[in-house]
C-alpha cells in the first residue's frame, strides 16, 4: 500500500478491576449505549479508515458487540494484559504497513470527539510522527503527565512513576496517540516494562521517539471530552457530560425542556420540533418522538414511537413496542407495552395495555387492564375503533372488542364482543330499602347501652 492510510486501534483488553463488575468495562452503557459504541461512532466519523479492536481472550461479548456495530472491524487478541503498549503491539499483525497514520485510542474514553481525532491525524506528519492528546486537568489524579521542555513534548510519565515535581504538572495525557505507520513497528518494539507497574506503556513511545530525534506534537482538547472511565464514579461523570451534550442538541433542534437537568435522553433518541418535555422524564433507548408531542413530568419511555400531537403523562410508562398514534392521550399511571394505540384514542388513567391494538378514537376507562399473560404465553387484545371500555374492565386475552362496542364498568371480558354491542359481565345490583338506617339505629342502641 503506497498511498497514505488511516488505521485506528481501539484498546479494550484491560482488566478494569476498579469497575468491580462482571461486565467488561467497554460494555458499560453511557446514555443507553455501550461505552465502546461511542468510541466506534467517533472513529467511524473519520471517513475511510481501517479499524482494529484489541480485546482479551474470552472477551467475546465485547468483540461480538463491536462487530454488530462495525461488521468489517478486525479483532486482535492480547493474550496477557501487560499494558497499553503491549495491547497496541497485539494489533500490529492487522495493520498494513506503508505510509499513513495509526491512531491508538482507548475504549474507556467515550467522550472524545471525532473532530479532535481528525486533528490528531492531521498533526501526525512526517515532521512530527507522533501526536498525543493533551488536556489541562483540574485534578490530574492518576492521569499520565505530559513533560515539556522549551514547549516541546519530551516524555509522558505515569503518576506512579512521577517525581514530586512531575506530579505537579497539570497538562495530562488524554490517552489517544497518533503515530506514523512508517515508525510504528520500530517504536513499539522499543517499549520495556521497566516501571512501577511492570507494564509496557504506550506512553513511552514519546521518549523513544525523542531519543531517535523525532518530534512529538500535542493536540489539546477540553477536559470534559477526555474523561476516562476507570471506576463507577468516572462512569457517572461521563454520563453527566453526555447528558449535557444530548440536552443541548435537542434544545438546539427546537425541543423545550422545562428543567433540562432532570431530563435523561439516549444517544439514539429522535425528537421532532416543538416537543415539550416536562421535569423528571427518562427516555431510554429506541425512542422516536414526532413534532408537537407533549411529555408531561415523571414519564419513563423506552423503545416506542410517539406520533404528532400526542400527550403523554404525567407519570406514564411507555415500554418497548409501543406505537402511540397522533393526538393520542396517555394519562397518569398508564403503562403500554407492545401496543398500537391508533390516532385519537384516549387512555387517561391507571391502565395496563400490553400486546394490544386500541383502535382510533377508542376510549379506555380508568383501571382497564389487558390480561395478556397466562403464565406461559402472551395473548393479544384487539379493541376496535371508537370502542368504549368501561372503567375497571379486565380484558382477558385473546379477545376482540368490535368497533364501536361498549363494555360495562367492572366487567371481566373473556369472550369477543360484536361491533356496536354492549357487553356487561357482573352480578345484578339489588337494593334493600331502609336497610342502612335500621343498621345504624341498631348499633347506636348497643353503644348507648355501653355494650
Ligand atoms: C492511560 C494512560 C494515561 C492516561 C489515561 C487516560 C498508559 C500507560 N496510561 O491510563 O497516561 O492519562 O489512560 O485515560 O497508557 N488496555 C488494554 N490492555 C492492557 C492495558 C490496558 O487493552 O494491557 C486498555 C484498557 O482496556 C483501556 C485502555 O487500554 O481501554 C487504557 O487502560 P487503563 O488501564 O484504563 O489506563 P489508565 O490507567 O487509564
Ligand atoms: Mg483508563
Amino acid at each position: 500500500m503506497t498511498h497514505s492510510s488511516i488505521q485506528t486501534v481501539i484498546l479494550a483488553a484491560g482488566k478494569s478491576t476498579r469497575m468491580k463488575s462482571s461486565l467488561p468495562k467497554a460494555l458499560h452503557a453511557i446514555a443507553g449505549k455501550p461505552m465502546l459504541g461511542h468510541v466506534l461512532a467517533s472513529v467511524a466519523g473519520l471517513g475511510e479508515a481501517r479499524h482494529v479492536l484489541v480485546v482479551g481472550p474470552g472477551m467475546d461479548a465485547v468483540s461480538g458487540y463491536a462487530r454488530s456495530q462495525m461488521p468489517d472491524l478486525a479483532i486482535a487478541i492480547q493474550e496477557n494484559q501487560r499494558g497499553t503498549g503491549d495491547a497496541a503491539r497485539a494489533a500490529l499483525p492487522h495493520i498494513t504497513s506503508g505510509q499513513g497514520v495509526a491512531l491508538v485510542i482507548f475504549g474507556d474514553t467515550p467522550l472524545v470527539r471525532p473532530e479532535t481525532l481528525a486533528e490528531m491525524i492531521a498533526a501526525c506528519r512526517p515532521e512530527t510522527p507522533v501526536a498525543v492528546l493533551g488536556f489541562e486537568a483540574r485534578d490530574p489524579a492518576a492521569y499520565g503527565r505530559l513533560v515539556l521542555d522549551k514547549g516541546m513534548l519530551v516524555k509522558i510519565v505515569e503518576r506512579k512513576d512521577a517525581t514530586e515535581e512531575e506530579a505537579r504538572i497539570t497538562l495530562c495525557n488524554g490517552g489517544a496517540m497518533a503515530v506514523r505507520l512508517e515508525q510504528l513497528g520500530d517504536l513499539l518494539s522499543l517499549l520495556r516494562d521497566n516501571n512501577k507497574a511492570r507494564e509496557f506503556y504506550l506512553t513511552d513511545v514519546v521518549a523513544h521517539a525523542r531519543a531517535a530525534g523525532l518530534a512529538c506534537a500535542v493536540v489539546h482538547a477540553p477536559e470534559a471530552d477526555i474523561q476516562g472511565v476507570n471506576s463507577r464514579a468516572d462512569l457517572a461523570v461521563v454520563e453527566a457530560e453526555m447528558q449535557r451534550r444530548l440536552r443541548a442538541r435537542v434544545m438546539e433542534q427546537g425541543v423545550t425542556l422545562s428543567d433540562p437537568e432532570t431530563v435523561y435522553l439516549s444517544t439514539d433518541t429522535i425528537i421532532g420540533q416543538d416537543v415539550t418535555i416536562g421535569q423528571n422524564v427518562v427516555i431510554g433507548p429506541g425512542v422516536e418522538i414526532a413534532s408537537g408531542v407533549t411529555i408531561k413530568p415523571f414519564c419513563h419511555i423506552e423503545g416506542g414511537k410517539i406520533a404528532e400531537g400526542a400527550q403523554i403523562g404525567p407519570y406514564a410508562r411507555i415500554r418497548p413496542g409501543s406505537e402511540i398514534g397522533r393526538e393520542v392521550h396517555i394519562g397518569n399511571f398508564v403503562e403500554t407495552k407492545k401496543a398500537k394505540i391508533e390516532d385519537g384514542a384516549k387512555i387517561n388513567h391507571l391502565s395496563y395495555i400490553g400486546d394490544a391494538r386500541v383502535g382510533a378514537r377508542a376510549n379506555i376507562g380508568a383501571g382497564t387492564i389487558t390480561c395478556n399473560y397466562d403464565g406461559f404465553n402472551k395473548h393479544f387484545t384487539d379493541i376496535g375503533a371508537g370502542a368504549f371500555i368501561g372503567s375497571n374492565s379486565s380484558l382477558v386475552a385473546p379477545v376482540k372488542i368490535g368497533d364501536g362496542a361498549y363494555t360495562g364498568s367492572g366487567s371481566v371480558i373473556t369472550k369477543d364482543v360484536a361491533p356496536d354491542a354492549l357487553a356487561v359481565e357482573r352480578s345484578k345490583q339489588f337494593e334493600k330499602p331502609g336497610w342502612a338506617a335500621s343498621f345504624r339505629a341498631r348499633f347506636m342502641d348497643h353503644k348507648k347501652a355501653g355494650e
